[in-house]
């Protein structure tokens, strides 16, 4: 069925102008004024704003991960994600230390493929790099479509990789047009200060934050930076918080090096504050932690100096229940919090309505640059003639506040609860279906897609 979309004020990148457009078979088929095919379904878009779905790259769906599993499967976490607008999620695989990627993949496969209602790709996380993981490489980007190689320079004993093996991966992930992507903190020290801090009987939350100092990722937001340098490699560094490492990023550019950079959407609106709550605060225990709100204006500076690219929200919710299992010790609360479905309209309110970031470079950040830097623009991102049709229908003035007895995600708690919003997704097509209408999920569980993506170059 064909569909019209009319009267919208349609916004991309780059983009602000008031048109109709055709969705045929999927696709954006054409975008004018005062379009009419008399056989199409007709979406009135008058006094809201068009936009393409958002894409979240860095987001956990039944992950195992801290003796647990993320509590949003790829369907649940897939239809959340779409209730807020997000059309497409980059999920994480993980290799397992001593397995190969191949398996890790399988199993991925196995969880969502049939079961996520929206789009998704995967990153593969290498966790162990060696002679065996390095054949892997090629396959992953030249038949998988997955050219993204995620690695942790911390979670020491788990997923860390050294600085051998990212040197190693970096090479070959560059030489087959891939790029490599970091969770950029000291692993090292992190671990000493963990142990030092439970020795001396300190336990709650608190000791989570104060073990991941600045320093821990401003050092190796740097090594990362220097050694993708080094090797010519495309880099990313996923959840940045602070201004140390956004500064090693912003000294790389005088080398003319391109380090792309991630920040989330947490990072940007809550600080460390949240530490202060006693064990309530484990809701906000994540890796790298919150942080102060200098390096809220650090990062939201950094949107408008094209420091900062992407607006993410690494997903990885855990039920209080989860939670409870670091009751008596901080280093076993699992780390992560729930935002697939609020990044949206929290980044509008927030952003664009409180005139900190303009309506395209919301668009920009939350869709664009995600399909661009990880290889599928301009199919994803954007809308576009021959663009799959992930349009979003967007009030850019109706009030609401968050709640978790009113969000899909599954999780018993809000990390953002009670906070009011001004900004509403009220319509989400995917792929030319509407898949949200009035609140409500209209297409099935499994009609979501893995999307393959294309060869990148560290270039947007
Ligand atoms: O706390 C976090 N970030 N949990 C998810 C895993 C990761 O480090 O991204
Ligand atoms: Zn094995
Ligand atoms: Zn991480
Ligand atoms: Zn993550």
């Amino acid at each position: 069925m064909q569909l019209l979309i009319k009267n919208g004020r349609i916004i991309t990148a780059t983009d602000d102008y008031y048109g109709d457009i055709i969705v045929s078979a999927g696709q954006v088929t054409a975008i004018g004024r005062k379009l009419s095919v008399p056989s199409a379904k007709v979406i009135d878009a008058e006094g809201l704003l068009v936009m393409p779905g958002g894409i979240d790259p860095h987001v956990h769906l039944d992950m195992p991960f801290m003796g647990t599993f993320s509590s949003d499967t790829h369907e649940t976490g897939t239809r959340a994600a779409l209730h807020g607008g997000t059309t497409t999620v980059i999920d994480f695989v993980l290799q397992q230390q001593g397995h190969s990627l191949r398996e890790a993949l399988d199993e991925w496969n196995e969880r969502a493929y049939g079961t996520a209602v929206g789009d998704y790709s995967f990153h593969m996380a290498v966790t162990d790099f060696n002679a065996n993981t390095k054949a892997e490489i090629r396959t992953m980007i030249e038949q998988e479509g997955i050219t993204s190689f995620k690695t942790f320079m911390a979670y020491k004993g788990a997923l860390m990789i050294d600085d051998r093996q990212m040197t190693g991966l970096m090479q070959e992930v560059k030489q087959h047009g891939g790029m490599v992507t970091v969770h950029a903190t000291n692993g090292d020290v992190i671990d000493y200060l963990v142990a030092k801090h439970l020795a001396e009987g300190k336990t709650t939350p608190l000791y989570h934050y104060l073990s991941q100092p600045e320093v821990t990722e401003a050092e190796a937001a740097a090594r990362f930076t220097d050694l993708a340098n080094y090797t010519g490699c495309p880099g990313y560094i996923v959840h940045l918080t602070c201004e140390g490492a956004l500064n090693a990023v912003r000294n790389a550019t005088r080398r003319n090096q391109k380090v792309f950079v991630e920040t989330c959407i947490q990072y940007l609106l809550l600080d460390a504050s949240k530490y202060d709550k006693g064990f309530e605060s484990a809701k906000w225990v994540m890796s790298p932690p919150l942080r102060e709100a200098k390096d809220q204006e650090t990062l939201w500076a950094g949107i408008n100096q094209n420091l900062v690219n992407i607006v993410a929200t690494d997903h990885c919710p855990f039920m209080w229940q989860q939670k409870l299992m670091g009751e008596h010790d901080f280093s076993k609360i699992p780390n992560g919090h729930p935002a697939i479905e609020n990044r949206m309209e929290l980044l509008f309110s927030e952003g664009v309505n409180k005139n900190r970031i303009s309506l395209n470079k919301f668009v920009e950040v939350a869709c664009t640059n995600p399909a661009k830097i990880f290889g599928m623009f301009p199919r994803k991102g954007t809308i576009a003639i021959g663009s799959d049709a992930d349009i979003i229908l967007f009030d850019p003035n109706e009030k609401h506040t968050i709640a978790a007895a009113t969000h899909h995600m599954n999780v018993d708690y809000s990390a953002y609860e009670g906070w009011e919003v001004t900004g509403k997704v009220k319509t989400v097509l995917l792929r030319g279906e509407i898949a949200i209408d009035k609140g409500e999920c209209l297409v099935p569980r499994g009609y979501g897609q893995f999307i393959k993506r294309n060869k990148v170059n560290g270039k947007i």
